[in-house]
């Protein structure tokens, strides 16, 4: 009798262990009605092991293919760059956002549909510029382990140590696509000589900031849209830049300090209904706020 119950012990430890230990578990998937402060993340302590974090998502094309990383900030609202989405902008129809953190096949199956994307009117295709986009769901994934991140809180200043995700899809020409997110640690720039790094093609925009990649372009992380996170926040965007085939080139990233506006904006409108679904829907949030069109148009070219 003892020895069955040891085993049945035995077996159970086996069987929940690792879950338990590796990975924060909620009870209850996520809706509408879910406070962000339940769902945040608290670091890779608190999930380390075999996945990020349950905000770490991907946007996954009709075809399969990755073409955005992204991060899930609330129940509807997912947060990734202007540059990687707008390509698809216009045909989403099968496009999905998945979570990279999920518990077992029961729970493969569970994804995110786009129902509208939102970019600051500011935003030019290919410029860093206000390069975010809101990607608003038709409703919340599933999961129990998907969750929120926080937005940045601290300046970005030269020398944090970051850590960036990535899979791969913006870098084939380096190695090849990896259907699971890698991290790497980056440290950030000093804006000055980053800036004069381009100033020949282009003008460094005023919400763009700098990271050196590592040497090795395989160690090099820097798909579009991804995340780059300080702590347990959401601090940089990779908008668009010099990829990893030329690691001498800085990575750069939306500053998230400089775009929160934009995404709590959308946020609250998101929750009063001023906004409906409608698709491709550019907003200006801060009118005051005007580039010189021909910085603009340099920064873009
Ligand atoms: C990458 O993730 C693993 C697992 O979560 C973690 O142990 C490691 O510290 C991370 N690397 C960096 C550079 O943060």
């Amino acid at each position: 009798m003892t020895t069955v119950i040891v085993i049945f012990l035995i077996l159970s430890i086996v069987v929940l262990w690792p879950l338990q230990v590796w990975t924060k578990i909620y009870p209850r998937d996520i809706t509408m009605k879910t406070p962000k402060w339940k769902r945040y993340w608290q670091g890779t302590e608190v999930n380390t092991g075999n996945n990020y974090g349950g905000w770490l998502l991907r946007v996954v094309n009709s075809d399969a293919s990755t073409i955005c990383g992204a991060a899930y900030y609330s129940p509807i609202l997912v947060i990734a760059s202007g540059n990687c989405i707008h390509p698809y902008r216009y045909s989403l129809e099968g496009t999905s956002v998945e979570p990279t953190a999920y518990m077992n096949d029961a729970e493969d199956n569970i994804f995110g549909l786009i129902d509208t994307v939102y970019t600051p009117k500011e935003f030019q295709y290919l410029g860093q510029f206000m390069d975010v986009a809101i990607i608003r769901l038709k409703r919340p994934i599933k999961g129990k382990l998907t969750e929120f991140i926080r937005l940045c809180s601290t300046p970005i200043t030269t020398g944090m140590k970051m850590v960036a995700y990535a899979w791969g899809f913006d870098s084939i020409n380096v190695g090849s696509q990896s259907a699971e997110p890698r991290n790497g640690s980056v440290v950030v720039e000093d804006p000055k000589p980053c800036a004069k790094k381009f100033e020949v093609d282009f003008k460094l925009s005023s919400n763009t900031f700098c990271v050196t990649h590592p040497k090795d372009p395989k160690e090099c992380r820097y798909d579009g849209g991804c995340p780059l996170t300080y702590g347990n926040e959401l601090c940089g965007i990779v908008s668009h830049g010099p990829l990893c085939a030329d690691t001498s080139q800085p990575g750069l990233y939306t500053d998230v300090n400089k775009v929160k506006k934009f995404i709590e904006t959308i946020e609250r409108k998101v929750q009063s209904g001023e906004l409906t679904r409608s698709k491709f829907v550019r907003i200006s949030i801060n009118r005051k706020a005007k580039v010189p069109t021909t910085k603009r148009r340099k920064a873009i070219q």
